[in-house]
């Protein structure tokens, strides 16, 4: 039995609609009931800050999809890290509680020697809980994640539709290895099936890296529109997460955090996916290309 974690979320979705196609048997953990028509899939009502829920829920179940985060929950935004580490604490007992045997957790790249921002420490430290925690797990990390839903590619998307003339400010020249949703599906929906993926962290990725300015330039022409960049010095952080939180269909509190890790660099470290999953990742061009076709996957 699996328990997905994150089901109504960007991510989770994609695996719950990926994992209904195979035979096996999945419970997600939602916070309001849902009615299930598919007798493979099941529901139960939880709440990842309810450590009593999360031993019910995880009663049965061999592995732990874990796509939680809390950046858009909280009241007093900024302390969204200690929601996250007491959510993976109870999960981490919950399973030792169960004998579960193995936890897949998405999150994203941190580049070492930087020092991070407060939405990549926070995952950071839910990543390290995971490795520390005795129970065997597989950890992909990634940077934007090219779909529609994408908190990070929705942004990108809102800029490059809506300005004509669009500011680059110091993050500019910051990297980033983007992933198709499609691969990131695909990594997490077979990596059960993979033996060697047993206790391993991926940083996953196109083989291209860009610059925020590049890929807002690629973006452009894939899309088939002229923008103009001018630089502008300074992080102006405040003002364009709060028009972008506006304009864009991601929650305000996400966008703010999201931006700020925009100083970030997230570029992978190699690794050995193409070998054990037999599959080149998609291109930033292709994914595009692959959006524009209403092919989510
Ligand atoms: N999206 C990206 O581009 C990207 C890139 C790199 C890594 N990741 C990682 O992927 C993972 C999933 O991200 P996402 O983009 O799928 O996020 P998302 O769309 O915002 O979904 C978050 C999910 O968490 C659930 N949740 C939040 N608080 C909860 C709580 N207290 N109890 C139970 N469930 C709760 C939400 O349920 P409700 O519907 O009840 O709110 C929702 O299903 C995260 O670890 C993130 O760091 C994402």
């Amino acid at each position: 039995m699996i328990l997905l974690t994150g089901a109504t979320g960007f991510i989770g979705g994609l695996v719950l609609e990926a994992l209904s196609t195979k035979n096996v048997q999945v419970r997600c953990l939602v916070r309001k009931p849902v009615i299930s028509s598919n007798p493979n899939i099941s529901y139960v009502t939880g709440d990842v800050l309810d450590q009593d829920s999360l031993v019910k829920a995880t009663e049965g179940v061999d592995t732990v999809y874990y796509f939680i985060h809390m950046m858009g929950e909280q009241k007093e935004q900024e302390k969204f890290d200690i929601l996250d580490r007491k959510a993976i604490t109870n999960m981490v007992n919950a399973c030792k509680e169960n004998g579960v045997k193995r936890i897949i957790h998405l999150t994203g790249i941190t580049n070492p020697g930087e020092k991070l921002s407060h939405h990549l420490s926070s995952r950071k430290e839910v990543e390290e809980r995971i490795r520390s925690s005795g129970i065997a797990y597989t950890i992909f990390r990634a940077s934007m994640i090219i779909g529609r839903g994408g908190g990070a590619f929705e942004i990108l998307d809102t800029a490059v539709r809506n300005f004509p003339v669009i500011p680059v400010f110091n993050w500019g020249n910051t990297h980033v290895q983007p992933v198709y949703i499609g691969d990131v599906i695909q990594y997490l929906v077979e990596c059960p099936d993979k033996k060697e993926t047993l206790n391993k962290c991926y940083d996953i990725g196109c083989s291209e890296v860009y610059t925020y300015k590049e890929l807002m330039q690629e973006y452009a022409r894939q899309l088939g529109i002229k923008r103009i960049f001018v630089y502008i010095p300074g992080s102006w952080h405040r003002i364009s997460s709060f028009v972008l939180g506006k304009l864009s269909p991601v929650n305000a509190n996400v966008v703010y955090w999201l931006i700020e890790s925009l100083h970030n660099n997230m570029v992978c470290e190699p690794n050995d996916l193409k070998k054990i999953f037999g599959f080149e990742p998609t291109s930033f061009k292709e994914s595009i290309k692959k959006l524009a076709e209403n092919k989510n996957q």
